[in-house]
């Protein structure tokens, strides 16, 4: 059997730069810990979050998420049994709406905003699995990048 694939959106209640950093620290470290890998996707309002992994695993983590002050309104958007990861290099890949080109963002406003629960499922996968073809297109240009370093010395 394939991994889990959770997503779910949240709206952030604690907005502050430093509780984002504790968050992907966290994350990172306990999903390492637990073979869990995924994508959090930050909007100034919203959290959108992806995890896959084995499918008790995702469950605890949902339940610890769940519990946490800093968001609330947490809603489920899917849970499927998929046959690879989208994020297979990433404990937790940290994505800011803002930082994405306008061009890209544009495609997934609703109303001139970011909001994740008028979202379709099929949209949020959308959105994650275009994130996905950007890392793994960043890992190619990274690893060119080392492999003509190498070459160069
Ligand atoms: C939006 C959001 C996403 C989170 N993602 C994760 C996650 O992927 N993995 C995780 O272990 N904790 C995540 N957390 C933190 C958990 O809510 C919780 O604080 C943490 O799992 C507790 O871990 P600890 O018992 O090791 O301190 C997230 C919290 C928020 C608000």
């Amino acid at each position: 059997m394939g991994p889990t694939r959770l997503i779910y959106s949240s709206r952030r209640i604690d907005r502050a730069p430093e509780t984002l950093n504790a968050i992907l620290q966290t994350s990172r470290r306990n999903n390492l810990r637990d073979d869990i890998t995924g994508v959090l996707i930050v909007s100034e309002q919203n959290f959108v979050q992806l995890l896959e992994g084995d499918r008790a695993r995702v469950g605890w983590c949902l339940s610890r998420i769940m519990q946490d002050p800093s968001h609330d309104d947490i809603q489920i958007v899917s849970t499927n049994t998929v046959p690879y990861r989208l994020f297979p290099e990433w404990s937790m890949h940290l994505v800011e709406t803002a930082g994405l080109r306008p061009k890209t963002l544009e495609r997934y406003l609703i109303d001139g905003a970011f909001q994740p629960s008028l979202m379709s499922q099929v949209t949020i996968e959308d959105l994650c699995r275009m994130l996905s073809a950007e890392t793994s297109q960043a890992g190619k240009r990274d690893l060119r990048q080392q492999l003509g370093g190498a070459q160069d010395a």
